[in-house]
C-alpha cells in the first residue's frame, strides 16, 4: 500500500515534529549528610497486598558531603496494627548494605499493616533514619467466583430496536454485580479483588483505587493476580452496596494476532471475585464476600475489548445501581462459578495507571461532523471526550491511528490526513459513544489503545477532547539531555516507547492485534528500560508469567504470559530471555531472587540436549534470526550457538551468586566447550566470523566469544562493515552496536550511526516527525508489519546513558557499586544524565568549550567509580560531587 513512498504521516520534507516531554521528577533535594531516602519494600513503595514471606527491604541514600558512604544500618518492624508491638529488628549491622535486607522475623501475619524504620550510620557516627510501612496480603480465601452466565442475556434493549446494527464483533455486554449489605462503620476495611477478565470495583458509588485494566494480565490458567484496596474511607453506617463491572480483557477478550474468537484463549466469559473485610476497635470482624446473595445485570458497555475497542449506551444506564437504596429486583442472581482460589496469587508490581491527559495540538474539521485529532505524541491510552447532549440514540465514534495516510482530497497530499489504520490490522480500536440525551464525558474504562491521532465522528463541533496516557507504574528514574535535540528527542521518544508498551507486561507494540510480551524485544530493551525507570517490581512480576510459560521440558517460551494459539518456545535469543533478563536484573537492583536458577539450567540443559555438539543447529522452535535487519543474513546456527553460550556461562554465573558452586563448575565447563565449538565453526584464523555480518560480530565480541588474539581483527572487521554500510543490524545485534563498538575503541563510528539521519538510523525517525520508536527502521513496509511504537530499535537509549552522557556500571558490579564514568562526546558540545539507581542519584554533565572539557559527577554514597576523561586520563573517585576541568590541549 505504501509502495516506495515514506511511511504513513512520514512527511517527505524530513520536518521535525517534536512530541510531548515525558514528565520526570525532580530529583530530591539532598541532604546534608546521610539519610536513607526512597524506601522500598519487594522494589515497590508501601505496597498493599504483598505476598513474599520474607520481603526485600531497600532505601536510597543520599548526603551532600563528599565520602558520607554509610558503615552500619539497623532495620526495625513493628505491626501497626498493634501500636507499639516490635515484630523485628536486625540490631545494629556493621555494614553498608543498603539495596536489600531480606526480613528475617518471625512469620508475617495476613491482612497486616507492618512499619519499618530504617537508620544507617556514617563512619563519624552521624545518622539518619526514614520509615515507611508494607501491607500484607491476603491468605485464606472463602469468596466464589461469581459471572452473569450470558446464556440468560435478554435480547437487546428496547432503545436499540429498529436501529443500525452495531457490530459488537460477537462479543458479550459488560456484567455489573452488586450486593447490598448493612455494617456499621469500621475503623479499617479492606477490599481484595480480583477478576478472570478486568473488574472496576464500586463501593457505595465511588470507584475503588486507581487501578487499570486490572488485575492485569497472566497466564490465568497459573496465576491471577488480586488487589488489595483500603477502603476505610468508602464504608458508611447502614446499607452499603459492594458492586463491580467486569468485562473480558486478556481473559476472554480478542487477544494477539491468533484467528481466535473472543473467548478462546483462557476462558468463556468474566467472572469476579471479591471479600471486604471489615475491622472493628473491638477485635471483630465482619467479611462480605462475593457468592449466590449477589445481583447482577448487563451494563450499558455493548462490548468492551482490548482490541476491538469498548461501545458505551447510555441510554443502558441505570442511575444508582452502584449505591445503597437501587432496586436490584429486575437483576438476576449472580451464577457461581466456582471456588478454586488456588490460582489467585498478590500482586508483584503496582498496576496500570492514568497519567497525564494530553491536550490535542490540532484539531481539523474533514467533513461535517468528521473531526480529526492531533495529540502530538503517540501513547498507548485512550481518548476523554465531552458529548454534549445529543439527540438520544446518536453514535459518536472514535477510531484510533499512530499516523495518517495520504493522498486524499484534504490538505496536503504529502502527509494525508486520513487515519492510517491498515497497519492495526484486525484490532479496530474503535470506541463508540451511544447517546441518552445528555451531555457526558465518555472515556472509555476496559480498553487502550496505540495512536496519536484520532478521528471522531458524530459531533459537529468538537468540544474538549484529551488524550489520557495509560501504563504500568513504574516511577520513572532517568533523564537525559544533550546539545543536539535530536538525540535528546530521540531519548524522549525511546521513554515514550517505554511508556507505551509497557502494560501489565512488556509488549512488542500498543497497537496492532499483537501486543504480547515477546521476550527478545524485552531482553534487548530491557538495559534502557532500566535507566529509564525502575522496572524492578514490573519485571518480578513478568518473570513470573516467564516462569509459568516454561515447558516442562526447560524450553523458555517466546512470548509471555502464553496464550492458547500463540503457544511455541524456544527461539535463540527469544527464549534465552529467560536467563538474561534475570542476570541484568540481579546486576542492576543487586536482588539474587530474581536468579531462579533452577529454571535458567533447565533451559540451558534442555538446549543442550537438544544440540549435544553443542552447536545450535537443531531447532528446539522457531528461528526469528536478527529479526528485520536490513544487513545480510547473520547464519542461524552461529545466532544459537552465540546465545547458547551466553546463556550457559550467565546461568554458572548466576548459579555462583546462589552459592550453587557444583552446578556454576558444571555450566562454566559446558559454557567454555561452546565458545570452543563457536570458535571451530564460525570463526577463522584470521578473527573473520561466519557470513561476515554486523550482528555475527557484535554477537562474538560483546558475549566474549573469541579468542584474545581474534578480537582485535573481529573489532576491526566490524569497524570496516560499519563504515561501509551503516547500520545493519536487527532487533538482535541493534543493542550491541554501539556498545561494542566504543568498547572497542570506536566511540567515532559508534556517534556517525548516532547522528545519521538517512534510513537506515534513529534520527533517520525522529527527523521524520516519529515520536516514539518504529518497529522498521525506514517506516517503510507492509502494513502488516509497520508499528510505530516498537521499542527493540530503541534498546540503543543504553548507551544514550552509558555512552554519550556516561553513567555506566564497571562490568563486575552489581546494583551500582563501582561506577563507570566514561563519557564519549563525539561532536557534541554537552551532554547530561541523571539515574535514580537502587543505591542513590548518579549524575553525570559534561561540557566542551573554547576553554577545554568540563566533566561534573554526582556518585551516591556506598558507591565509587573510576572516571574516564577525554584524552586518557582516568581518575578513582568515592561518593559526592567531583568537578573535574581538562584545558585545552589535554583533550584528546
Ligand atoms: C513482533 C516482534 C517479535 C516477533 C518475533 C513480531 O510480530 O512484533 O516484535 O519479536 O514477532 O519474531
Amino acid at each position: 500500500m505504501l509502495g516506495d513512498v515514506p511511511g504513513p504521516g512520514v512527511p517527505a520534507t524530513g520536518a521535525s515534529v517534536p512530541g510531548a516531554p515525558i514528565p520526570v521528577p525532580a530529583v530530591p533535594d539532598r541532604p546534608a549528610r546521610l539519610a536513607p531516602y526512597g524506601l522500598r519494600c519487594e522494589h515497590r513503595t508501601e505496597p498493599m497486598g504483598l505476598g513474599a514471606p520474607a520481603p526485600l527491604l531497600s532505601w536510597r541514600l543520599a548526603s551532600r558531603q563528599a565520602g558520607d558512604d554509610p558503615v552500619a544500618y539497623q532495620v526495625d518492624v513493628t505491626d501497626l496494627t498493634r501500636p507499639g508491638t516490635s515484630v523485628w529488628s536486625t540490631g545494629r549491622v556493621e555494614d553498608a548494605a543498603s539495596v536489600g535486607v531480606r526480613y528475617a522475623g518471625p512469620a508475617l501475619r495476613p491482612r497486616t499493616r507492618y512499619g519499618w524504620h530504617v537508620t544507617v550510620w556514617a563512619q563519624d557516627g552521624t545518622r539518619g533514619s526514614a520509615e515507611s510501612w508494607f501491607e500484607t496480603g491476603h491468605d485464606t480465601w472463602t469468596a466464589s467466583w461469581i459471572t452473569h452466565d450470558p446464556s440468560r442475556v435478554e435480547p437487546v434493549d428496547p432503545p436499540t430496536r429498529g436501529e443500525q446494527a452495531l457490530d459488537d464483533h460477537g462479543l458479550l455486554a459488560c456484567p455489573r454485580l452488586r450486593h447490598a449489605f448493612s455494617a456499621p462503620v469500621p475503623a479499617r476495611a479492606r477490599l481484595y479483588v480480583s477478576a478472570r477478565g478486568l473488574y472496576e470495583a464500586r463501593l457505595n458509588g465511588e470507584r475503588v483505587g486507581d487501578a487499570e485494566l486490572a488485575p492485569g494480565w497472566t497466564d490465568y490458567r497459573s496465576r491471577i493476580q488480586y488487589q488489595v484496596y483500603d477502603v476505610t474511607a468508602l464504608v458508611r453506617d447502614g446499607e452499603n452496596v459492594l458492586a463491580a463491572t467486569v468485562a473480558d480483557g486478556w481473559w476472554s477478550g480478542f487477544v494477539g494476532f491468533a484467528p481466535r474468537r473472543a473467548g478462546q484463549h483462557y476462558g468463556p466469559f468474566p467472572e469476579f471475585v471479591a471479600e471486604l473485610h471489615l475491622s472493628y476497635d473491638d477485635g471483630s470482624t465482619r467479611v462480605v464476600a462475593t457468592g449466590p446473595a449477589w445481583r447482577t445485570a448487563r451494563g450499558p458497555i455493548r462490548y468492551a475489548d482490548l482490541l476491538k475497542g469498548e461501545c458505551h449506551d447510555a441510554r443502558l444506564e441505570t442511575p444508582g445501581w452502584d449505591r445503597p437504596g437501587f432496586d436490584d429486583s429486575a437483576w438476576l442472581p449472580a451464577t457461581v462459578a466456582g471456588d478454586d482460589h488456588s490460582s489467585l496469587v498478590a500482586s508483584r508490581d503496582e498496576p496500570v495507571r492514568a497519567f497525564e491527559r494530553l491536550a490535542p495540538r490540532s484539531v481539523t474539521r474533514l467533513a461535517p461532523g468528521v473531526h480529526l485529532v492531533d495529540f502530538g505524541q503517540n501513547i498507548a491510552g485512550r481518548v476523554r471526550l465531552a458529548v454534549p447532549a445529543l439527540p438520544e440514540g446518536r453514535r459518536v465514534s472514535v477510531r484510533h491511528g499512530e499516523t495518517l495516510e495520504g493522498p486524499t482530497p484534504h490538505g496536503d497530499p504529502r502527509i494525508g490526513d486520513r487515519l492510517h489504520i491498515a497497519n492495526l490490522r484486525t484490532a479496530d480500536a474503535t470506541d463508540v459513544f451511544i447517546s441518552a440525551g445528555r451531555a457526558e464525558v465518555f472515556e472509555p474504562r476496559f480498553t487502550y489503545h496505540g495512536f496519536r491521532y484520532a478521528e471522531v465522528t458524530g459531533l459537529d463541533e468538537l468540544g474538549d477532547v484529551h488524550a489520557v496516557v495509560l501504563h504500568s507504574d513504574i516511577p520513572w528514574a532517568g533523564r537525559f539531555a544533550c546539545s543536539d535535540p535530536d538525540i535528546t528527542r530521540l531519548h524522549a521518544n525511546i521513554g515514550w516507547g517505554q511508556r507505551g508498551n509497557f502494560v501489565s507486561v512488556p509488549t512488542d507494540c500498543p497497537q496492532r492485534d499483537e501486543r504480547l510480551g515477546w521476550l527478545a524485544d524485552a531482553q534487548v530493551f530491557l538495559p534502557t528500560a532500566c535507566l529509564n525507570a525502575d522496572v524492578a517490581a514490573f519485571f518480578a512480576k513478568w518473570l513470573d508469567d516467564v516462569s509459568d510459560a516454561q515447558s516442562p521440558e526447560g524450553g523458555f517460551s517466546n512470548v509471555a504470559p502464553l496464550l492458547t494459539g500463540v503457544a511455541d518456545e524456544g527461539a535463540p535469543g527469544w527464549a534465552d530471555a529467560g536467563v538474561l533478563v534475570p542476570w541484568h536484573l540481579y546486576r542492576v537492583y543487586g536482588d539474587p531472587a530474581f536468579l531462579d536458577v533452577e529454571a535458567m539450567a533447565r533451559w540451558v540443559g534442555f538446549v543442550h540436549r537438544n544440540n549435544p555438539d553443542l552447536i545450535w543447529r537443531h531447532r528446539v522452535g522457531p528461528h526469528f534470526a536478527d529479526w528485520l535487519s536490513p544487513g545480510p543474513p547473520t547464519p542461524r546456527p552461529l545466532i544459537g550457538t552465540a546465545y547458547f553460550q551466553r546463556s550457559a556461562a550467565l546461568t554458572a554465573r548466576a548459579a555462583r551468586v546462589v552459592g550453587r558452586d557444583g552446578d556454576a563448575d558444571h555450566l562454566d565447563a559446558l559454557a567454555a566447550g561452546i565458545r570452543q565449538a563457536f570458535v571451530k565453526e564460525f570463526v577463522d584464523a584470521g578473527g573473520r566470523v561466519a557470513g561476515d555480518t554486523q550482528t555475527g560480530y557484535l554477537l562474538a565480541l560483546a558475549f566474549d566469544l573469541l579468542p584474545e588474539e581474534a578480537v582485535a581483527p573481529a573489532a576491526d572487521r566490524l569497524a570496516e562493515l560499519v563504515a561501509a554500510s551503516g547500520l545493519q543490524t536487527g532487533f538482535l545485534g541493534v543493542s550491541l552496536l554501539c556498545p561494542v563498538l566504543s568498547a572497542h575503541g570506536h566511540d567515532d563510528l559508534a556517534h556517525a550511526l548516532l547522528g545519521r539521519t538517512g534510513p537506515p538510523s534513529w534520527l533517520h525517525q525522529v527527523r521524520s516527525g516519529a515520536t516514539t520508536v518504529w518497529e522498521r527502521w525506514d517506516g517503510v513496509g507492509a502494513p502488516s508489519m509497520n508499528s510505530f511504537n516498537h521499542y527493540a530499535l530503541g534498546s540503543v537509549g543504553e548507551w544514550l546513558y552509558s555512552g554519550v552522557a556516561g553513567i555506566g556500571q564497571a562490568p563486575t558490579s552489581t546494583a551500582y557499586r563501582e561506577l563507570v564514568v566514561r563519557p564519549s562526546p563525539g561532536d557534541l558540545d554537552w551532554a547530561e544524565a541523571s539515574y535514580e539507581s537502587v543505591r542513590g542519584t548518579v549524575g553525570v554533565r559534561w561540557e566542551r568549550s573554547p576553554e577545554g572539557f568540563r566533566l561534573d559527577a554526582t556518585i551516591p554514597p556506598g558507591a565509587t567509580a573510576t572516571v574516564h576523561l577525554p584524552g586518557g586520563t582516568t581518575r578513582r573517585v568515592t561518593s559526592g560531587d567531583h568537578s573535574f576541568t581538562l584545558v585545552r590541549g589535554e583533550t584528546a
